[in-house]
């Protein structure tokens, strides 16, 4: 095999130690690295990691400080400060979506490191009664909402439903979504399109390898999108479809509210190009990125790059003054997507995450850092706020509408399988209460009526005992996707009625699991 050209590209660039064990490689294992290493423009690497190096290093946080305003209120929606519009809102998301003109796009190319599984996080069962993955969950959520703008405006519709994977996940992802048979809704209605992979580096910029022939490869972050909407002709194709809004939201928030019309119907009347939703930072040192004005530009402002003097802020109302948690949880115009795609995307600068990468020494053997050794460049699917003509911000709850899973499950930890099977089915219960139905125990005394939910993603103090004892929730309650999107529809099945736990309601009725043996 004649690798002359390409050992001349690799000196060119300074990257000719990935032919370092060359001779060592099986003639399938070079076939292999040939075709990863022929699809790499070193060049372009190169220049992301000198661009990258040069802004991660420039932040002071002093200037930030000084440079930030907070959120006006005037492009602030807030669910409960603005109660009397939401109805407003809602009609109106629910008429775009009516007409065709709202598309959702799922981020799900990320690899779940902390949740530690083989699979895309997306397929997780968080344990549920129902066992309903997350994809299901979603899926579930845009046929509900498909059938309720079809009923209030009296149009057949549907929601095109684009999922973003990367190299690592795409083909289980599809594999998943037919062998499910895309969870009823039309397989020409889910589109899968894969965002590109970055080699990660060490701190002189050299690519890593993780085996002798193998390089350490990494999506490139969820603003990889942008780059993946040009590639893969996803603005093309929602043109075509007549696509005016687009929802872009992470795979792992199980109380995501897919397409939700009140905050599509916010955007779309504030005449917005861009929105995001936000949830109320309430303790100043939560680990968050804000949403904030800074040089008179929005953008996200993570936690470890302002003081905690600014962190602490408070307004004359008693909020944080940076209060506006940034939920990766999005609101585009095509129009602004398609401005990004042709214009900004090669601006964007990549964010330096420095970890321990997984490498072989000049040995050939694997080692596993104890400390990070290198780095990964990403792009965030929030960097380009800061090209918004109209920029938007609207504020949730965020016990109805965040609960992330990140981690695996421990003894008192965060965003993990059990703190979103909970959260969920505490919004559940609640939904059950405001719709007039209550819960008895197996002796028929009622259950007190107030779902307990612990500070942000934790569990409730006196609930972390059921849970070593392995039991969960007081109440278990699951409603599906298919019978409410957002707690409507349910008082002609629970009101004035007692159910004892486990309920699930579901397309075929009321059951009462555990009363009925199931
Ligand atoms: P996270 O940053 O939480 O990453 O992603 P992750 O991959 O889920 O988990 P860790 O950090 O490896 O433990 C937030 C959202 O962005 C998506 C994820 O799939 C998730 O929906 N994402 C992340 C991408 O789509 N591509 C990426 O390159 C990174």
């Amino acid at each position: 095999m004649d690798t002359s050209k390409l050992a001349e590209r690799l000196v060119e660039a300074g990257q000719s130690h990935l032919l370092q064990f060359w001779s060592q490689l099986s003639p399938e294992e070079q076939a292999e690295m040939i075709v990863d290493l022929e699809s790499m423009n070193f060049m372009e690497i190169n220049n992301f990691y000198k661009n990258a190096m040069k802004t991660s290093g420039q932040t002071s946080q002093e200037k930030m400080d000084t440079r930030m305003e907070p959120v006006p209120r005037d492009v602030l929606g807030s669910i409960t400060r603005d109660h009397e519009c939401l109805k407003g809102w809602e009609e109106e998301g629910l008429r775009c979506i009516s007409e065709n003109k709202v598309a959702v796009l799922l981020l799900a190319g990320g690899q779940g490191t902390r949740l530690g599984v083989s699979f895309p996080k997306g397929m997780y069962d968080v344990g549920l009664p129902s066992h309903k993955t997350l994809f299901q969950i979603q899926a579930e959520r845009i046929r509900r909402l498909e059938q309720l703008a079809e009923k209030q405006y009296s149009r057949k519709c549907c929601i095109p439903w684009y999922i973003m994977t990367s190299g690592r996940t795409m083909d289980m992802t599809k594999k998943f979504f037919t062998d499910h048979k895309y969870f009823g809704l039309k397989e020409e209605n889910v589109s899968f399109f894969q965002q590109g992979m970055l080699p990660a580096l060490d701190f002189n910029g050299k690519i890593i390898l993780e085996g002798k022939g193998k390089l350490s490869m990494a999506p490139d972050g969820n603003g990889g999108l942008y780059r993946a909407l040009g590639t893969q002709n996803v603005v093309k194709d929602m043109e075509t479809r007549g696509i005016s809004y687009i929802h872009v939201y992470c795979v792992d928030n199980i109380l995501v509210k897919v397409a939700d019309p009140a905050f599509i119907g916010f955007c779309t009347l504030k005449g917005a190009d861009c929105g995001a939703k936000v949830v109320e930072k309430t303790n100043p040192t939560e680990a968050v990125g804000v949403v904030c004005k800074v040089n008179g530009r929005y953008q996200v402002v993570e936690y470890s790059e302002i003081t905690l003097a600014t962190a602490e802020k408070r307004s004359t109302d008693g909020r944080l003054m940076f209060s506006s948690a940034n939920i990766a949880n999005h609101f585009f115009t095509l129009t602004f997507l398609k401005e990004i795609v042709r214009t900004h995307e090669p601006q964007l600068q990549h964010h330096v995450a420095q970890k321990k990468i997984p490498f072989v020494n000049t040995q050939g053997q694997l080692i596993k850092p104890d400390k990070p050794n290198g780095i990964k460049m990403e792009k965030f699917v929030f960097d380009i706020f800061q090209f918004a003509k109209t920029f938007v911000v609207y504020e949730v709850l965020r016990e109805d509408e965040f609960s992330p899973l990140k981690n695996a499950d421990s003894q008192d930890g965060k965003d993990n399988p059990t703190t979103a099977r909970q959260a969920l089915m505490s919004l559940h219960h609640r939904w059950i209460l405001n719709a007039g139905g209550h819960f008895v125990d197996e002796n028929g005394t009622p259950i007190p009526a107030i779902p307990r939910v612990g500070p942000a993603g934790t569990v409730a103090p006196e609930l972390s005992q059921n849970l070593k004892d392995g039991t969960d929730l007081p109440i278990k309650c699951e409603i599906s996707p298919l019978v409410s999107y957002g707690g409507e529809g349910l008082e002609h099945l629970v009101n004035g009625k007692a159910f004892q736990p486990t309920l699930v309601i579901d397309e075929n009725g009321v059951h009462e699991l555990v009363k009925n043996g199931l």
